[in-house]
C-alpha cells in the first residue's frame, strides 16, 4: 500500500472539532475525550463488508502476522471473559450465540485502514505502533468493567454501543489490564508472567460518565481508565490502539547492540570451583567481573546523548515506520533530464538529519514511511532544497548549493528508487506488499 494518497490532515479530520494540538495537550495520557460525530464521518474508513473481506483475507492464512487474531469472547465458568480463536466462517454462528467477535489488528487485512493508522501515527510523531482492533457485538453484549494497559480510541462504525467510563485514569501506564470481578475485587492481569501488584481501589461506577456511541462518534480512553460497554443493536466498532513502547524498549536494543560487540558482555560470567567458594560470599573473580562491566556501562551511558546520531535514528525510524505500508519507489524508467519535474511523495516535512560517522565523515539520513536512506554528507544542500519544496525541476538542484547536476541526479535517482520522490504525472505503481509487518523498534 502506498503512503502517497493522503492529505496529511487525517488526524485533524479524525478528531474534528478538537484540534490535534488540543488533543495532545489536554487529553492524551490525561483524561477521556468524547467527540460527537456525524453518521458520515467514518463512512469511508470502514464498514461491515470490509470487515468480512479483511477477516477472509487473513483469517485462513496460516502465515498470518503475529498481531492478528480472530476470537469469540465468551464467559468461562468463573464468569470471566475469555477469548477462543475462531475461523472466519464461524463469525455468524458466534454472533447468533450471543458472543462478541474481536479481531486484533484488522489492519493486517485492510490496506486502507493500515495506511490510515500509519498517517495518524506520523501526524502525532508517535514512536510506537498504531493499529486497529475491531469489535462486532450482538445486541446487549459487551465488556465488563476493566481497564486496559493501552491507549484506546473507539470509533463507532455501525449500530450503537453504550459506554460507561471513569472521568480520570485509575492509574497511569499500568503494565497489565485489570478487571473488576463480580465480588468487586480487582483482578490484575499478568505482564511478563508476573502479576502486577497495584493498589487500585474498586471504582465507584455511579460516578462514571455515560455515552451512547453512534456511527461517527469517537471515544478516547487513556491507559488505566475504567470502562464497560454494551451494544444496543448489533454494533461494529473499531478501536485504534496505541502500543506502549517506552524509553526502556527504545533504548534496550541499542544498548544490546553496543554491548554485544564486546567479548566480555557476550561471555558467561566467570565459572569458579565450588569447593573454594565460602558461603555468604561471591567469588572474587565474579565480583571483579561485575564491577568491571558496570564501569564500562557507566562510561557508555555517559557518552550517550539525545543529540547522538544512533538515538536520533532510532527515534526517527520509530516515528516513520508502520506495518503493512511502504513507499512505492521505483528506479527511473528513463534517465532524468534537467526539465523533468519531481514531486515529494509524502505530504509531510521531509525528516532528515546530518551527523558525522565514526571517522568524522558527514552523512545525511533521510526518512519516509519504513525507509531510511543514507546519503553522503555533501548531499545536504540538495536534501535541504527538497525539504523546502514539494515540487521542483531537476535543473534547479544545481542552484541549491555545492552539488553538480550530475551528482544531484545520482542522489535523485536514489530518492526515486526508494519512493521519497516521484516524477510528476508518473503513476505510482503499487508493488505487491505481502502481509509481513515492517520491523519496528
Ligand atoms: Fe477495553
Amino acid at each position: 500500500m502506498s503512503m502517497s494518497n493522503a492529505s496529511g490532515k487525517e488526524l485533524a479530520e479524525f478528531l474534528y472539532p478538537v484540534s490535534p494540538k488540543e488533543f495532545l495537550s489536554e487529553y492524551w495520557e490525561k483524561k477521556p475525550l468524547y467527540v460527537r460525530g456525524t453518521p458520515t464521518k467514518f463512512a469511508r474508513l470502514f464498514d461491515r463488508e470490509r470487515f468480512d473481506r479483511a477477516i477472509l483475507r487473513v483469517g485462513f492464512d496460516k502465515r498470518k502476522p503475529g498481531p492478528f487474531s480472530l476470537r469469540a469472547l465468551w464467559r468461562n465458568r468463573h464468569d470471566l471473559q475469555a477469548g477462543i480463536e475462531i475461523e472466519p466462517t464461524q463469525v455468524r454462528e458466534a454472533l447468533a450465540s450471543r458472543t462478541t467477535v474481536c479481531v486484533n489488528d484488522i489492519t493486517a487485512g485492510d490496506a486502507a485502514l493500515a495506511e490510515f493508522a500509519a498517517h495518524i501515527k506520523r501526524q502525532m510523531n508517535l514512536a510506537t505502533p498504531v493499529r486497529f482492533n475491531c469489535y462486532l457485538s450482538p445486541d446487549g453484549e459487551g465488556l465488563d468493567t476493566h481497564y486496559d494497559a493501552r491507549h484506546a480510541t473507539i470509533i463507532q462504525i455501525s449500530g450503537s454501543k453504550r459506554w460507561l467510563y471513569s472521568r480520570l485514569p485509575a492509574t497511569n501506564y499500568p503494565l497489565a489490564n485489570a478487571l473488576v470481578q463480580k465480588d468487586g475485587q480487582i483482578r490484575h492481569g499478568e505482564h511478563n508472567n508476573r502479576r502486577q501488584k497495584l493498589d487500585v481501589p474498586t471504582p465507584d461506577e455511579s460516578q462514571f460518565e455515560e455515552v451512547l456511541l453512534e456511527p461517527g462518534d469517537l471515544l478516547y480512553l487513556p491507559p488505566g481508565t475504567w470502562h464497560n460497554a454494551k451494544a444496543s443493536g448489533e454494533s461494529l466498532a473499531l478501536n485504534m490502539a496505541f502500543e506502549t513502547i517506552g524509553m526502556l524498549q527504545v533504548l534496550f536494543p541499542e544498548l544490546e547492540r553496543m554491548l554485544s560487540e564486546k567479548l566480555e558482555w557476550r561471555a558467561i560470567l566467570p565459572a569458579t570451583p565450588l569447593e573454594q567458594t565460602r558461603p555468604g560470599e561471591v567469588p572474587l573473580e565474579v565480583e571483579q567481573f561485575i564491577t568491571a562491566r558496570l564501569g564500562e556501562l557507566r562510561d557508555m551511558l555517559g557518552k550517550l546523548s539525545s543529540r547522538g546520531v544512533e538515538l536520533e535514528r532510532i527515534w526517527r525510524r520509530a516515528v516513520t515506520s508502520s506495518p503493512y505500508v511502504s513507499l512505492d519507489g521505483q528506479a527511473p524508467t528513463s534517465p532524468l533530464k534537467p526539465e523533468d519535474v519531481l514531486v515529494r511523495t509524502e505530504p509531510y516535512p521531509l525528516p532528515y538529519v546530518r551527523r558525522p560517522g565514526p571517522d568524522g565523515t558527514q552523512f545525511v539520513y533521510v526518512y519516509g514511511c519504513n525507509t531510511e536512506v543514507l546519503l553522503p554528507g555533501d548531499a545536504l544542500s540538495l536534501v535541504r532544497g527538497i525539504a523546502a519544496r514539494q515540487r521542483f525541476t531537476v535543473a534547479e538542484v544545481e542552484q541549491w548549493g555545492d552539488i553538480s547536476l550530475k551528482q544531484g541526479i545520482e542522489v535523485l535517482d536514489i530518492l526515486l528508487t526508494r519512493g521519497l520522490l516521484r516524477r510528476e504525472g508518473e503513476q505510482v505503481t503499487a508493488p505487491v506488499v505481502g502481509p509481513t509487518p515492517a520491523d519496528h523498534v
